[in-house]
């Protein structure tokens, strides 16, 4: 027996033959997955009780036959695979994340993700190096439920500085990333769940899973219509007040006033996706509802947009009881999120480089988003652009802007996330500015 989970029976002889076989059936049935590292022979034939030449007339074999792939400096792994891309090549790869990734064109417009070759890498690392010396044994037990104390500390002084939130570390449950918190709070309040139309696809299924029913309000110039929330009977409403999403309308200042009026009155509550308000380029930053009624709204945010979705990092703010319950709440469901990554992250806040990557990358965005309104002015000058002001996407309204231009425009290497009807999202944050006008020209020709 081995970590394989493969058994050899000296009695019956063979045992390269054996070895091979038991391989070649964990491949096929999908329990040994491609891109898999296999032991070396060595580890292997010790684990098993075998001589190593058993082993690696086995590997052989099934490099031979196609199961595994050897490289020099790689050792051996299972074919067929979502590798990575340094290890397979292009053509070896399989699955749904490499095949999305394949079918995006040369100008992968789609909004969701920030420029993720601008991850701070160098900073992330050297914040990980600081956690791993300075935290004690005692922290690499269960976490606080709630979150590491002093990321929650880091976090009450950033959220109050850049979002005007209330935020006492207290009221801080760490999470992993908005979508997280969505589900967590979404459960605690019950339903039904008003939400903004249109709103982020890619939430609905999470929202559905929590079980509550879903009232669509529509969105307006303005944001949210309000009036019709009132009418709707729901007592908590989702929104993302600072740049909509998808239109990016910001939630105008007499309907923050009404929705505020609408939560004291029915006691409900505001959830208040903060997805993406770091990015803001030439207006006022608008402080949160949060801030404003720190007892009725829950404000969510995380790093996704700072810096990568991958880190599955966040936080929600909420009134004492409720963040209590969702600390209780990972008790019971999953005892809480990665504290080495927690503790890196209070280190990037408190170092100031959180804050110097977010200038950094705020500067970099801007110059991409004037590039994209320019070439829209210059190339598609029908187009009615909105959202320009924030965020890392705009939303354009563009009359023929249906299903046959999307395959169009892929044709042309330019991959677009389907929207409402006569209406583009353009996300502007990984493409530099001379792509960028390159797609609108592409999409132009589309048209
Ligand atoms: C509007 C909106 N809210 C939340 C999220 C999810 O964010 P997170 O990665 O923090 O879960 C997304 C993801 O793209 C989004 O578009």
């Amino acid at each position: 027996m081995s970590d394989l989970h493969l058994t050899v029976d000296r009695s019956r002889g063979r045992l390269g033959a054996q070895v091979a076989a038991e391989l070649r059936r964990a491949v096929r049935d999908g329990r040994l997955t491609g891109g898999t590292r296999l032991p070396s022979s060595r580890a292997l034939a010790h684990d098993l009780g075998v001589a190593r030449g058993v082993i690696v007339s086995a590997y052989e074999q099934l490099v031979a036959e196609g199961f595994l792939l050897s490289r020099t400096g790689d050792g051996t792994r299972v074919a067929g695979s979502c590798a990575p891309a340094d290890v397979a090549e292009p053509q070896e790869r399989a699955g749904a994340e490499c095949r999305a990734a394949e079918t995006a064109g040369p100008y992968d417009l789609r909004p969701g993700v920030p420029d993720l070759s601008a991850f701070p890498r160098a900073a992330w690392l050297s914040a990980l190096r600081h956690a791993l010396a300075a935290m004690p044994h005692s922290e690499f037990a269960y976490p606080d439920p709630a979150g590491v104390a002093e990321l929650r500390e880091e976090l009450a002084g950033y959220l109050g500085r850049v979002r005007a939130a209330v935020a006492a570390p207290g009221q801080i449950v760490i999470t992993g990333g908005v979508a997280h918190g969505l589900s967590t709070v979404v459960r605690l309040l019950g339903g039904p769940l008003a939400l903004e139309d249109p709103t982020s696809e890619r939430q609905i299924p999470l929202l559905r899973a929590t079980g509550v029913p879903l009232l669509p309000i529509p969105v307006d110039a303005e944001g949210m219509d309000v009036a019709a929330l009132a009418r709707s009977g729901a007592r908590t409403a989702l929104l993302t007040p600072a740049h909509q999403f998808p239109t990016g309308v910001v939630l105008s200042p007499a309907r923050r006033a009404a929705l505020l009026a609408w939560a004291r009155e029915t006691g409900g509550h505001v959830l208040e996706d903060d997805y993406d308000a770091e990015f803001r380029y030439d207006r006022e930053p608008v402080g949160c509802l949060q801030g404003v009624a720190p007892d009725r709204v829950v404000l969510l945010g995380s790093v996704s947009k700072a810096l990568a979705p991958a880190l599955r990092l966040g936080w929600l703010v909420a009134p004492p009881a409720l963040a209590a319950a969702a600390a209780r709440h990972r008790v019971d469901t999953d005892l809480g999120s990665p504290a080495v990554d927690q503790h890196a992250l209070a280190h990037l806040l408190a170092s100031g480089r959180y804050d110097r990557h977010l200038r950094h990358m705020r500067r970099l965005y801007r110059s991409r988003r004037d590039a994209l309104v320019e070439a829209l002015a210059a190339h598609l000058p029908q187009a009615r652009v909105e959202g320009v002001s924030a965020g890392l996407h705009l939303y354009v309204h563009l009359e023929g802007a249906e299903e046959g231009f999307f395959e169009r425009a892929s044709a042309l290497g330019v991959t677009l996330q389907p929207t409402t009807p006569g209406a583009l999202l353009l996300g502007y944050a990984s493409q530099p500015p001379h792509r960028l006008a390159e797609a609108v020209r592409l999409l132009a020709r589309a048209l």
